[in-house]
C-alpha cells in the first residue's frame, strides 16, 4: 500500500471512531501520536516521497494529525467531566440492586387471610391500645379475673391497656354491624411475659368470629379442619380437646395431626403427634348480648391462633425471638421474588 492510500485509510478510520476505544486514551495517543504511532512513521516517510509530491502529501498528514488532536482534545474534556471510572460500559455485568424479602410472619398472615377470605371472611383491624370494656368486659372476664393482673398485661393508663388479644376487634365489629358477620381479625398483642425461645410480650395473633342464625358446634369444626387442609395439606387431621375461655361456651383447643416421623416431631408434639394450634368455642350468649346482638335469634363461634407459633412450625424456627431482632441472615431467607 502506497503512502498516499495509508494516509486515506488511517483518516477513514479516525472518522469512523465515534468513541473512546475500550482501550482508553493514552493508548490512543500512543498509538497515533507517540514516539513510534502512526504519525511519526508517516513524517518519517515523508521524506522519501518525491518532491513534487511532498508538498501534497505533507499536507493530508497534516490533516491527519490535526484529526488526531481533535480526538484527543474531545475525549479528554469528555473523560474530565465524566471520569473514565464513571464511564458506562454496557457490557460489565450490572449490579443487583438489593430488594428485601417479606417477613415470615406477614407470608404465614397473608397466607391465613387468603384461606379464610376464600370461605367468605372479611378483614377487620382496630387498636392497639384498648379500654378495659372492649379487651376485658364485654368479653365475660369477671373483673378480678386473673387475666386482667399486672402480670399479665401492660397498662398504659387508668382505663387502657395494651390489647392481650385481638378478640378486643370482635368486640368492635359486633358493636358496629348486625349479623350474619363473618370477619378475621390480625394484629400485634402484647402480654406481660418473660421472654424465651418459646415466649414473647408482643407477638401476633389471628382470630375468627362468625355469626348468624344456626351457626353450630359441627359448622365450627368443619371450618377449622377446611381451614387446617388448606393449610398443611388434604390428609391433614383435626382434634378438639375441651378447654375453657371466659368468652366461648363450650370451648376447646384444636390440635393438628403432625405425624411422628422424625425427632423433632416427637419433641415439638410431646411424643403424640399432635400439635395443639389454637383456641376457639360458641360465642358465649353473655358477650353477643353485650354487643347488642340477640342470642335468642343468632349463634356463632370463634376462634384465635397464634401466628408466630403456625409460623415456628411451617418454617421450623427454633426461637420465637428470631421474628424481632431484624437480623438480615434470618430474614434473606424468606425472600419471594
Ligand atoms: N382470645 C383467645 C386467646 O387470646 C383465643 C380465642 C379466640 C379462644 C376465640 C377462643 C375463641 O388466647
Amino acid at each position: 500500500m502506497d503512502l498516499k492510500e495509508r494516509i486515506e485509510k488511517l483518516e477513514a478510520e479516525l472518522n469512523a471512531l465515534k468513541e473512546l476505544p475500550a482501550s482508553g486514551l493514552e493508548a490512543f495517543r500512543i498509538a497515533y501520536a507517540g514516539k513510534k504511532g502512526h504519525l511519526k512513521q508517516l513524517y518519517e516517510e515523508l521524506k522519501d516521497v518525491p518532491n513534487e509530491m511532498k508538498k501534497e502529501v505533507g499536507q493530508s498528514i497534516n490533516g491527519l494529525r490535526m484529526l488526531v488532536d481533535e480526538k484527543i482534545a474531545s475525549w479528554k474534556d469528555h473523560e474530565s467531566s465524566d471520569s473514565a471510572k464513571e464511564r458506562i460500559d454496557s457490557s460489565r455485568p450490572g449490579h443487583s440492586s438489593a430488594t428485601g424479602s417479606i417477613h415470615p410472619i406477614t407470608l404465614v398472615k397473608e397466607e391465613i387471610i387468603d384461606i379464610f377470605s376464600r370461605i367468605g371472611f372479611s378483614l377487620s383491624e382496630g387498636p392497639e391500645i384498648e379500654d378495659d370494656w372492649h379487651n376485658f368486659s364485654a368479653l365475660n372476664f369477671p373483673p378480678e379475673h386473673p387475666a386482667r393482673d399486672m402480670q399479665d398485661t401492660f397498662f398504659v393508663g387508668k382505663d387502657e391497656a395494651l390489647r392481650t388479644h385481638t378478640s378486643s376487634v370482635q368486640v368492635r365489629v359486633m358493636e358496629g354491624s348486625q349479623p350474619p358477620i363473618r370477619t378475621i381479625s390480625p394484629g400485634r398483642v402484647f402480654r406481660n411475659e418473660a421472654i424465651s425461645s418459646r415466649s414473647h410480650c408482643m407477638f401476633h395473633q389471628i382470630e375468627g368470629l362468625y355469626i348468624d342464625k344456626g351457626v353450630s358446634f359441627a359448622d365450627l369444626k368443619q371450618t377449622l379442619l377446611y381451614f387446617a387442609k388448606e393449610f398443611l395439606g388434604e390428609k391433614t387431621d383435626i382434634r378438639l380437646r375441651p378447654s375453657y375461655f371466659p368468652f366461648t361456651e363450650p370451648s376447646a383447643e384444636v390440635d393438628v395431626y403432625w405425624g411422628l416421623e422424625t425427632e423433632t416431631d416427637y419433641r415439638i408434639t410431646k411424643g403424640t403427634g399432635w400439635l395443639e394450634i389454637m383456641g376457639c368455642g360458641m360465642v358465649d350468649p353473655e358477650v353477643l348480648k353485650n354487643c347488642n346482638i340477640d342470642p335468642e335469634v343468632y349463634s356463632g363461634f370463634a376462634f384465635g391462633m397464634g401466628i408466630e407459633r403456625i409460623a415456628m412450625l411451617r418454617y421450623q424456627i427454633p426461637d420465637i425471638r428470631m421474628f424481632f431482632e431484624n437480623d438480615v441472615r434470618f430474614l434473606n431467607q424468606f425472600r419471594t421474588l
